[in-house]
């Protein structure tokens, strides 16, 4: 299975999300990778790999064969790095995005054991890793806040955002994040689209000092503070995709092996 963690804006907790829904899932049973295609390379620092790691899919070139010696371990869960890469690796790994086959045949080698979940944290905004990545996903998960600039963007995403080509059966969800109902115009916000957008709104995230500090301590939101809202939501959106992924709504197709799975 794989799950696209997305958004039009920058910010809002995509990597946080990808980060916690990795050790969600590994934690319910399953192998699960954790690929960052954003370079800012940050999704590693949510598993403790060292900052002076630099090793990841565009380090010195995007692979020529297997992505899976490229994986690191990290807090039990499998995380394939975007690496330290400079502007002409960068644009190498963007090339090969949108060279046919590449994306898909590097992410069915990672998924090639049974059980296997992907998680996929994206750069903010359009990009080649975005338009390859989802047309290839089971799932994508928009990341949006409570506030006018997100609902502003709402229109947009499948018109726009997400490319054209994406798979009928692929499945798409909206994720409020950094919701703080103690602020008026956040909660209205936030009311407002759990109305509008009810069967497409996964989840909602509250602001919780805890996600900042388990990330500065390079930990999970759970072994950080494990009675925490943010653990608790975190834990609510990973039951959540999990229930969404094994429903029988998107167990008729998957797009990455280009079959039912
Ligand atoms: N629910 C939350 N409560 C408090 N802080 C949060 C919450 N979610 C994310 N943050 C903080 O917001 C900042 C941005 O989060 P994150 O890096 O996950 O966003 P992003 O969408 O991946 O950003 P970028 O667009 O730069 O990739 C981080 O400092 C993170 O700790
Ligand atoms: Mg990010």
């Amino acid at each position: 299975m794989l799950i696209a963690v997305a958004s039009p804006k920058g910010g809002v907790g995509k990597t946080t999300c990808a980060a916690h829904l990795a050790y969600g899932i590994a934690a319910a049973g399953y192998r699960t990778i954790a690929v960052d295609f954003d370079p800012q390379n940050s999704l590693r620092l949510h598993f403790g790999i060292p900052l002076g790691e630099a090793s990841g899919l565009a380090r010195g070139g995007p692979p020529a064969g297997a992505w899976l010696p490229r994986v690191l371990s990290g807090g039990g869960v499998g995380v394939l790095p975007y690496g330290a890469a400079d502007g002409a690796q960068r644009r190498e790994l963007d090339q090969a995005l949108q060279t046919p086959g590449f994306l898909a045949s590097g992410l069915r080698g990672l998924a090639e054991e049974p059980n296997t979940v992907l998680v996929v944290d994206l750069p903010p905004g359009p990009s080649p890793a975005l338009d390859a990545v989802s047309v290839l996903a089971d799932l994508r998960l928009t990341l949006l806040l409570a506030d006018s600039a997100s609902v502003s963007l709402l229109p947009g995403l499948h018109d726009g955002f997400y490319p054209p080509g994406v798979a009928p059966g692929s499945l798409h969800r909206l994720v409020l994040n950094q919701v703080d109902i103690r602020r008026r115009l956040n909660r209205e916000i936030t009311e407002f689209l759990q109305a509008q957008y009810r069967d497409s709104l996964l989840a909602t995230l509250h602001r919780d000092e805890a996600v900042p500090e388990a990330a500065a301590r390079q930990i999970s939101v759970l072994e950080h503070a494990e009675s925490s809202r943010a653990a608790r939501d975190l834990g609510m959106l990973c039951r959540r995709t999990l229930a969404l992924l094994n429903g029988g709504e998107s167990a008729r197709y998957s797009p990455l092996w280009g079959h039912n799975g």
